[in-house]
């Protein structure tokens, strides 16, 4: 494990929290009607009952813009107040220009710089550490970082190794730079971040980028669909998270013994157990929706983070401890202090 890629604590504050879900349930016994699977095999393999599903015409940057502006509403800010908007997601609206432009135009952000990072389920604590690097230098204020996919979008429909566990959604935070010595609620107390493109491989959507473009002759064999070795990328995930969450709680001056709340990435069930308790925190401190939503990618800790605060599992002074595992394969862990 490489050593901590930041060591800074920046004083930025989480202000408002926000998210959008599709109307449109799949469920198991649905998907099982399609392909040559089971809500038994599902439920227990991954913890996934059902997923939602975006409507058609629904791009990304919709469902990220609508858990923006609930984010905003949330923290009391004006679209004009937000200066900077990151949006991580794999399933942008377009190739370019970026869906944080997208959002931009949706919600009015007329002050904001905007792009979009691509760190596939690991993109939104990699875009909570770059937006804390522009607060902490003094250039921006007030921040929006998304993470949005529509990855119906990228499944594919006859693959049942992949189509069970994925699902579309958006959340959304409003970040702002808080006095270094105050204690302002929602303060982000580390970050730690880490990649290995020499697993790359593992997890991919092969096709449709300039290494292979879609041609009439690849068309038919989906490689611009999701491509996963799951056993792997399963074991890749329960280490790696495991170590961020301890180096980040390490950096915070904290162990897990202080964490409230975990909420981790909601790929599989199995892996949050197992991290769970090589981290001796009981069922009660562990946040899980995925069981209503699969695995949302980039989407899904700001989700559950909105999800958990709407349901008054965060309390002030709480520490919450979010942790992701993604493709590349990326890996994130914050601390914050609620
Ligand atoms: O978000 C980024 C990070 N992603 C992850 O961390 C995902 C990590 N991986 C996983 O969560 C799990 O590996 C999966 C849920 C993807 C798969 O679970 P598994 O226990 O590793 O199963 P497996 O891939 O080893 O497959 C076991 C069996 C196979 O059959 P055989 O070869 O034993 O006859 C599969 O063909 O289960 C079969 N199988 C299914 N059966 C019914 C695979 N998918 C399905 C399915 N329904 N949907």
């Amino acid at each position: 494990m490489p050593a901590p890629s930041n060591q800074s604590f920046c004083a930025s504050s989480i202000i408002g929290t926000g998210s959008y879900m599709p109307e449109k349930v799949l469920t198991n016994d649905e998907l099982s009607k399609t392909v040559d699977t089971n809500d038994e095999w599902i439920t227990t393999r991954t913890g996934i009952k059902e997923r939602r599903i975006a409507a058609e015409d629904q791009a990304t940057s919709d469902m990220a813009s609508e858990a923006a502006r609930r984010a905003m509403t949330a923290a009391g800010v004006a679209p004009e107040d937000i200066q900077l908007i990151i949006v991580a997601t794999v399933t942008p609206d377009m190739f370019f220009p970026s869906t944080a432009c997208f959002v931009q135009k949706k919600i009015g952000a007329v002050n904001a710089v905007c792009f979009d990072i691509s760190a596939a389920c690991s993109g939104f604590l990699y875009a909570l550490q770059v937006a804390r690097h522009f607060i902490n230098t003094g250039n921006r204020t007030t921040a929006l970082v998304i993470g949005a996919e529509k990855l119906s979008s990228l499944v594919n429909w006859k693959d049942r190794n992949t189509c069970v566990l994925f699902g579309d959604g958006a959340g959304a935070v409003v970040i702002r730079r808080a006095d270094e010595n105050a204690d302002a609620p929602g303060r982000v107390l580390s970050t730690v971040m880490g990649s290995d493109g020499n697993l790359a491989d593992l997890l991919k959507v092969p096709g449709g980028g300039s290494f292979c473009p879609i041609t009439p002759e690849n068309v038919e064999s989906r490689p611009n669909t999701i491509h996963m070795e799951g056993r792997e990328t399963f074991k890749h995930a329960v280490t790696r998270m495991l170590e961020a969450a301890q180096q980040a709680l390490e950096m915070a001056g904290l162990t897990a013994a202080d964490v409230s709340l975990v909420i981790p990435h909601q790929a599989n069930a199995r892996i949050i157990t197992a991290i769970a308790e090589r981290l001796n925190l009981p069922n009660e401190k562990v946040f899980m929706n995925l069981d209503k939503y699969g695995n949302t990618s980039a989407a899904t800790i700001p989700v559950a983070l909105d999800e958990a605060n709407k349901a008054g599992r965060l309390k002030r002074g709480d520490v919450i401890l979010l942790v992701a595992f993604g493709g590349g394969f990326t890996w994130a862990s914050s601390v914050v202090r609620w």
